[in-house]
């Protein structure tokens, strides 16, 4: 680890600004996390966290050696030799790019600037966003960007949910609008990150996170497609996707999946497709994409209905078994599991949900509460169908297989396990459980 130790600003104390914090500050430096949400300040005052993968001790310690504190005052921005932005960069109503929050932290920012200060923007953005927004709008405080201030662009990694990958160990993309800003940039994140790798610009860099997020939802959409034509043609996806693993070059494998959720990878290509159109370019890659990716819901729920005979599904009782958009964590952003349950009840279901990380959801302004299974073996589960549609760990599937007559099963998870349900998997074929579920 190189340098010495500073006051770092981290605005946005969310799923990326949040263990950025705590990293900065496990490494010796100061930290000011800045947010606007007073439910979120008032946890981390209490010494708690409303992260799944930070634990309480983690903040509380912090917070006691005085190495992290957390306000919604941004004068203490000033404070700070290092400012990082963490904010959400959502898409409004047309699906296009929403700076809103990007806007109002930066103006936060620019009214309290001081020369020396190194600002640097983590949150995903289409290539042009820190050279063309960020720049112009700090330097209307008087000062210049690269000479007063310095100014950078590093994207988050940050993959919640997977231990595997503490954040410091994930090599970190660093950039500056000019080399000194790189500099300053990269000697602050090389005391925390083991490897930092420096590219030439920042718009290269917003285009690297974006590049990494495209290629997600284009795989991601593309074995969707293959788990359709594989279904079509009485091929089970699952055992060509493995045997395909067997090449130990060239291959890369994706799951088929009810579609890609989450804050970043259906979110961020859409960054990409509106700045490209500004260069009067089209990707069809992205906006195929999208397509299979809106598609996926609807073409799930149309099996069903074949599977139970059904022209509508008025009444029908069906079961979703995880609500987030990938396992293991309690994020529903964007998650494949609501739009099914909104679409499922707009043809009349009767929709439920179990997921053991998400005790409330909301559909449509409607408050849902997630059912409680696993706590009583023998509670019984009256429903025509189930889908799962997150293969959380220690998920009671057996039970599932045992008391609900029809399993929809999008992710392969009940491989290995029999019981009475007639599975359809997505990908796969309709096969009666008890006969083989293991293919
Ligand atoms: N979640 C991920 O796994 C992930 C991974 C890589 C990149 N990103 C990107 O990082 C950015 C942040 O995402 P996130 O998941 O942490 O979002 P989040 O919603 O979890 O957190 C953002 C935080 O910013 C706060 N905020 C909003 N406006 C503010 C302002 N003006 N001043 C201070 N705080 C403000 C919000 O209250 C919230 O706590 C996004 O651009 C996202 O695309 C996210």
């Amino acid at each position: 680890m190189e340098g010495h130790m500073r006051r770092i600003a981290v605005v946005g104390l969310g799923y990326v600004g949040l263990p950025l914090a705590l990293a900065f500050s496990k490494q010796g430096h100061e930290v000011i996390g800045i947010d606007l949400d007073d439910q979120k300040l008032q946890m981390l005052k209490e010494g708690r966290s409303y992260i799944r993968d930070i634990p309480d001790e983690q903040v509380k310690e912090s917070m006691e050696k005085q190495e992290f504190s957390a306000t919604r005052d941004i004068r203490r921005l000033r404070e700070a030799d290092v400012i990082i932005i963490c904010v959400p960069t959502p898409l409004n109503l047309d699906e296009e790019p929403d700076l809103t929050y990007l806007m109002q932290a930066a103006a936060n920012i620019r009214d309290h600037l001081r020369r020396g200060q190194i600002i640097v923007l983590e949150s995903s953005t289409y290539p042009g966003t820190t050279r063309e927004v960020l720049k112009p709008m700090l330097e209307q405080s008087g000062l210049i960007v690269g000479k007063d201030i310095f100014l950078g662009y590093s994207p988050e990694r940050v993959d919640p949910g997977n231990r595997s990958y503490p954040l410091e160990v994930i090599p970190k993309v660093v950039s500056g609008v000019t080399d000194r800003c790189a500099s300053a940039v990269e000697d602050v994140y090389r005391t925390v990150f083991q490897t930092v790798v420096r590219i030439s610009s920042t718009d290269a860099a917003e285009m690297t996170k974006l590049l990494e997020n495209t290629y997600r939802f284009v795989n991601i959409s593309f074995i969707n497609e293959m788990a359709r034509l594989c279904t079509g043609m009485g091929i089970d996806i699952w055992e060509v996707i493995e045997a395909a693993r067997s090449k130990p070059f060239g291959f890369s494998a994706f799951y088929p999946s009810p579609g890609a959720g989450g804050h970043c990878i259906p979110v961020d290509p859409l960054y990409l497709q509106w700045r490209s159109k500004q260069f009067g370019i089209s990707s069809s890659f992205i906006a195929v994409s999208r397509e299979i990716n809106h598609s996926m819901p609807v073409y799930i729920i149309q099996q069903i209905k074949d599977a139970l005979s059904l022209g509508a599904l008025s009444g029908v009782k069906i079961l979703i078994v995880g609500v987030t958009f990938k396992p293991n964590i309690d994020d529903i952003r964007e998650s494949s599991s609501i739009e099914m349950i909104k679409r499922l009840q707009q043809e009349g279901a009767i929709v439920s949900y179990y997921d053991p990380y998400v005790h409330e959801i909301t559909v449509q302004g409607q408050k849902l509460t997630g059912v409680r299974m696993n706590e009583d073996e023998s509670s019984r589960y009256d429903y025509d169908c189930a889908i799962i549609a997150v293969n959380h760990d220690g998920l009671p599937l057996k039970q599932i297989m045992d008391q609900v007559p029809l399993v929809y099963d999008t992710r392969n998870a009940l491989k290995g396990i029999s019981g009475a349900a007639k599975v359809i998997r997505l990908g796969g074929g309709v096969q009666d459980s008890e006969e083989d579920s293991s293919l």
